[in-house]
């Protein structure tokens, strides 16, 4: 393996940077690296804090392989991190920052090609798309498409690894284990077992946690000294950096258990698509590192001195499935601790959707188009049901009947049927009984006036605890059970029968829609928009601060019945 040029940079100005650096800039090669015993990784500030004031709060998605088209799986993770980031706006932080993209380089995708017979970067021109595609389609406000196989990419990759090569984290040895080309990693011997595949009747060697076949391996590579972080890592687990808590376990339990080296480049005679290894043409970088270092290359890595937070690092939340939670939560802090560079705040992990209990996936078919779930259903109903329904700690069963069954009861039947009620009911008198109510006008309540009003007032700091804790679905949940509740409510106080009461209720039942609707805004984006339309909530008064109970006295001047939540085109399971 050629040694690394002295001097050689992946990018022009960082070389002038690494020239002022307290490091002088003397390359050891990866054969001389510094011994593992002189290494010593610093203590680092605590992750998982409160965002930091004047750095653009930062969220990201996995960045997708392009060796197939997308699934509901991947629409599902795009819409967790999308429904935080429009929270970050909806609570004033207008500058929130989000990333998504594809994963384009590996042993995956250049099997995909080969399989096709198309050059790797022709699949990925024409694969990438679909994610693209499907990021528009779902309405996710990203702020950036990365792709990895942009040059910009490239140099931030080579400008990591170079920097790690520079501080001796990086040696090489030889390197023998079980590599899944589907999972894209290595599994120690414990991991893997053998199995019977019953489609051909032979057995294969399989990961254990994946299921997925594994290849053994021999070959000399680069590694990155993983093993030294096991310290700074299990630090790391204690400030809150993985959630929800249920995955810190394993992490832990893993981690404690002791960290190998991690092998982070391949031969370029079996692996050519990638980012070769600066200046060692016969390496091409380890897929994951080169995926992992998306997140810096969007925030301008290689950042100038102190401009990292200007920038939007360190990232705020990655949002991931639970296959991906070793990379984020082991090697990617580790290899950032290694730089000394600022650490992601937190690790949002997600459960998987299932069909028939089975995780749903490109590898085993059983997918769900989301480009199909979205034109039969509605954005804003696929958007609503995978956040309701789609589990953080554990896993959730993809079922037509179920977007079906939420979408009736919760919105058509619950939220749809309140507004046209209230509206009928209130017989023209709304904007009366919403300036009486904005001016404690309206006559005296009862306990039950006073029981629902007091479920109205504490709604947004629920909703505003639990999105702040990164639990969308928890939000959620607390804006279905008011609508619940606010249906009960206006039944047992029958409105129509008696005008005294009719006042308060009808103003009640408008705050809850306002509420709701604004609240809604991060999940369903545009019925959020009509529902505040149709009550002529003033564009100015739509933030989260407007949410407040009684806050408004604006609104609804003349609200006209309709549909909000028309009945869905199929009825059936199909
Ligand atoms: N390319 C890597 C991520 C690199 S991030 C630096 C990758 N890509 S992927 O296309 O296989 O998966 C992307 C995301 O989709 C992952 O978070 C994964 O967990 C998620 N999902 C894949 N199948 C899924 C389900 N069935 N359900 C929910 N999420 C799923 O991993």
């Amino acid at each position: 393996m050629a040694a690394l040029r002295a001097g050689t940079c992946a990018l022009p100005w960082a070389g002038r940077f690494m020239a002022s650096n307290r490091f002088s800039w003397k390359l050891a090669s990866c054969k001389t690296a510094l011994p593992a015993t002189t290494i010593r990784p610093r203590r680092f500030a605590t992750a998982a804090s409160e965002p930091t004031p004047g750095k653009p709060y930062y969220i990201t998605t996995p960045i997708f392989y392009v060796n197939a088209a997308p699934h509901v799986g991947h629409l599902y993770t795009m819409v967790i991190a999308d429904v935080l980031k429009r929270w970050r706006v909806l609570i004033g932080e207008t500058d929130a920052q989000l990333l998504t993209g594809t994963d384009e380089h590996g042993m995956k995708i250049q099997q995909a090609a080969l399989a096709e017979g198309m050059e790797a970067q022709a699949l990925c021109d024409r694969n990438y798309k679909k994610f693209e595609d499907l990021a528009k389609a779902a309405g996710i406000d990203y702020d950036y498409f990365i792709r990895t196989t942009e040059p910009a990419h490239k140099d931030a990759v080579q400008y990591f690894w170079e920097m790690l090569q520079h501080r001796g984290f990086i040696y090489t040895a030889k390197h023998e284990g079980w590599y899944s080309v589907s999972d894209e990693t290595f599994y120690p011997a414990a991991q893997v077992h053998k199995s019977l595949d019953p489609t051909t009747g032979h057995t294969r060697t399989v990961s254990m946690e994946t299921g997925k076949e594994v290849e053994w391996s021999s070959e000399t590579n680069y590694h990155f000294r993983l093993s030294a972080f096991q310290e700074p890592l299990l630090d790391l687990y204690k400030t809150g950096f993985i959630t929800p808590t249920a995955y810190a376990h394993n992490i832990v339990k893993s981690v404690s258990e002791g960290l190998q080296d991690l092998s982070i480049s391949r031969p370029a005679e079996r692996l050519t698509w990638g980012i070769p290894v600066p200046g060692d043409d016969t390496q091409t970088i380890y897929v994951w590192v080169d995926a992992l270092v998306n997140y810096l290359t969007k925030a301008g890595y290689p950042f100038a001195p102190g401009q990292g937070a200007r920038l939007g690092w360190p990232a705020d939340v990655h949002v991931v499935g639970k296959d991906i939670v070793r990379f984020h939560c082991v090697y990617w802090p580790a290899l950032l601790m290694a730089l000394d560079l600022p650490l992601p705040r937190n690790v949002l992990v997600h459960g998987h959707w299932t069909i028939n209990r089975e995780k749903m996936s490109k590898s085993t078919g059983n997918v769900v188009n989301p480009f199909f779930a979205l034109d039969r259903f509605g954005v804003d109903t696929m958007r609503f049901f995978l956040i309701l329904q789609g589990e953080l700690a554990g896993d959730a069963n993809y079922d037509n009947a179920y977007i079906i069954r939420d979408y009736d009861k919760t919105l058509r039947n619950g939220l749809g049927n309140l507004a046209s009620r209230a509206i009928g009911c209130a017989k023209g008198e709304v904007p009366t009984y919403i300036a009486n109510g904005a001016e404690g006008k309206l006559p005296s309540p009862t306990s039950a006036d006073t029981d629902y009003e007091t479920q109205l007032r504490e709604l947004p700091s629920k909703v505003a605890s639990h999105m702040n804790s990164l639990n969308p679905r928890a939000a959620l949940q607390e804006i279905r059970a008011i609508i619940e509740l606010g249906n009960k409510y206006f039944h047992n106080t029958s409105p129509w029968e008696n005008p005294t009461a009719r006042q308060r209720s009808i103003y009640n039942i408008a705050e809850t829609i306002r509420m709701t609707g604004i609240l809604l805004h991060p999940f369903m984006p545009t019925k959020s928009k009509e529902i505040l339309d149709m009550f002529q909530v003033n564009p100015q008064r739509r933030s989260f601060a407007s949410a407040e109970y009684g806050s408004d006295p604006t609104y609804g001047e003349s609200p006209k019945r309709r549909h909000l939540f028309p009945r869905l085109p199929f009825k059936d399971n199909e």
